[in-house]
């Protein structure tokens, strides 16, 4: 019986790619992965990730972003290149794809949690629903990331990169140059970096583009590594920033979310903003860790997350807690 019905829906879905020319939507929803830094689309790390997402939804559609034809040249685009550039190739491989014509969820890895934030921004098309960011840089890194593993690619990175992350050649050619930002020098991170304060809408000129299709989203889910030392400091996973003397400015301190330059503060009150933790080092992450807090709640559709209302997850700042509360009696 169960036979003859998966039959009849495959036959009914070849019927309407025939007339009508689009692939209907069935079936669980496409996932698609951004790899970090260091990392590459299909790297042994990932392909087990994909086999775990497999096995307990065979049908599921993955896709895993690459840059490159060969994996050594995807892992150099995490290092080298020009992330704008990178994002608009991205772009055009999405929108390519006909099994995420109805749109997807997607997790990026690190840095790859920044650039599917700015895919959402810039293009969202197809759009993505939930969005799982796992310790990457939203709110810029105030050093170079460190290397995780000995790497030839990061060695020469981070010694280009210390000739000075803003200088034309680095800042045009380095990603990670791409999302640092100077607590020392904020003038110069706004005046020349060519990604970060564009994508955070932290120049003059916003773009309201980016904060309406940010708000689009489902959901933004943002993972924070609680021992990471790779990337300074490891709150940017939540937006989070630090002063000139290291002190930690989380964004709801920031005018970013005060005035809601990316439409992060209208997300949190629609409890579209979630706040994780995951235990452990920059992307030390566990097949296990990640079925249960990543794949279960959020990729498969079981809507199995807890879905409250606005999120706060500094409980100790009690002002902030009790204007979230007045907010939320406005509503
Ligand atoms: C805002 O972003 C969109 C999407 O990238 C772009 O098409 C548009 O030109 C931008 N607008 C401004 C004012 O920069």
């Amino acid at each position: 019986m169960r036979r003859t019905l998966s039959l009849l829906v495959a036959l009914a879905s070849t019927l309407s790619v025939a007339t009508a020319g689009v692939i209907p939507r069935h079936g669980p929803t496409p996932v698609v992965f951004y790899h970090g830094m260091g990392d590459s689309a299909h790297s042994k790390g990932m392909q087990e990730l994909f086999a775990s997402i497999s096995e307990l939804s065979p049908d599921i559609f993955i896709h895993s972003i690459s840059l490159a034809e060969s994996e050594s040249d995807d892992q150099r685009a995490g290092f080298f290149g020009n992330v704008n550039q990178q994002i608009e190739t991205v772009c055009n491989q999405l929108r390519d794809i006909p099994e995420l014509q109805h749109g997807f969820n997607a997790v990026g890895f690190s840095q790859g949690g920044q650039f599917l934030r700015a895919y959402v921004q810039r293009c969202n098309n197809p759009p993505i629903k939930t969005l799982v960011t796992v310790g990457s840089q939203h709110g810029g890194v105030s050093d170079i990331p460190g290397c995780i593993k000995d790497d030839a690619s990061c060695r020469l990175m981070r010694s280009i990169a210390r000739a000075g992350v803003y200088s034309g050649y680095v800042r045009d050619h380095v990603i990670q140059a791409q999302y640092y930002k100077d607590p020392k020098n904020l003038e110069t991170y706004l005046a020349k970096s060519i990604f970060l304060p564009d994508i955070n809408n932290e120049l003059d000129i916003k773009n309201a583009t980016y904060a309406r299709n940010l708000a689009d989203l489902e959901r933004l889910v943002m993972f924070m590594f609680t021992e990471d030392v790779t990337v300074k400091p490891k709150e940017t996973a939540w937006f989070g920033f630090e002063d000139e003397e290291g002190n930690p400015i989380s964004l709801f301190e920031q005018d970013l979310y005060k005035e809601d330059w990316l439409g992060l503060k209208r997300m949190n009150k629609r409890g579209k903003l979630i706040f994780d933790t995951l235990e452990g080092e920059h992307m030390q992450i566990s097949l296990e860790d990640f079925t249960e807090k990543i794949t279960l709640p959020y990729l498969l559709d079981l809507d199995i997350a807890p879905r409250t209302g606005p999120c706060h997850p500094l409980k100790d700042q009690t002002e902030e807690v009790l204007e979230f509360t007045l907010d939320q009696e406005v509503l």
